[in-house]
């Protein structure tokens, strides 16, 4: 019996705070061909909405490839979930512009930290099949991509934060600091 490796997706398992590969850079993928991306690829879509998350960076789970996947807020309707895959990414600010909001990430779970990130970014990287593609984006969009490149240096949110004490378990962030700000 021959059966298609693509029917089978695993999920993964993701890489907490204090696991070297979290702050190592990554390497370029020179030739796509020359790995399993695509395999590689469904594995971490199925891993990052088991875990519900919006974005994940291969060393999040184990691998050194410089690529990462997110759910793009932009051309998600509804409940359709749309993952969106850069790999070799390079971004650049368009403005100096920043903003504050909260983070949290897969590899830090059940914490939340509010990180300074920039408004507005443009990217170029290669998309699953090999192809150049190249993006203007802000907002959560912006944030998602910056905060999934970061891991891609080592970097991790909680060298970013707006502020050394806006950083906790979700849970007293919601209280202490969410709350707060609305009543504002
Ligand atoms: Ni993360």
């Amino acid at each position: 019996m021959i059966i298609d490796y693509i029917y089978f997706v695993s999920i993964l398992k993701i890489a907490k705070l204090g696991h070297p590969v979290l702050v190592k850079k990554t390497n370029n993928i020179k030739d796509l061909a020359s790995i399993n991306i695509k395999k590689i690829v469904l594995d971490m879509s199925e891993t990052m909405l088991d875990a519900n998350g919006i974005g994940l960076a291969a060393p999040q789970v184990h691998l050194t490839h410089k690529m990462f996947i997110y759910r793009n807020p932009d051309i998600e309707e509804g409940d359709k979930v749309k993952i969106s895959v850069l790999i070799n990414p390079i971004i650049e600010k368009i403005t100096d512009d920043t903003e504050d909001d909260w983070e949290a990430c897969l590899s830090i779970p059940g914490m939340s930290g509010l990180v300074r990130r920039f408004k507005s970014i443009k990217y170029e990287a290669l998309d699953l099949n090999g192809n150049k593609i190249f993006g203007e984006v802000e907002g959560l969009h912006a944030r998602v991509i910056q905060h999934e490149f970061d891991h891609l240096n080592g970097i991790l949110y909680t060298s970013r934060l707006a502020h050394k004490s806006a950083f906790g378990f979700t849970e007293e962030i919601e209280k202490f600091w969410k709350k707060n700000n609305e009543e504002k």
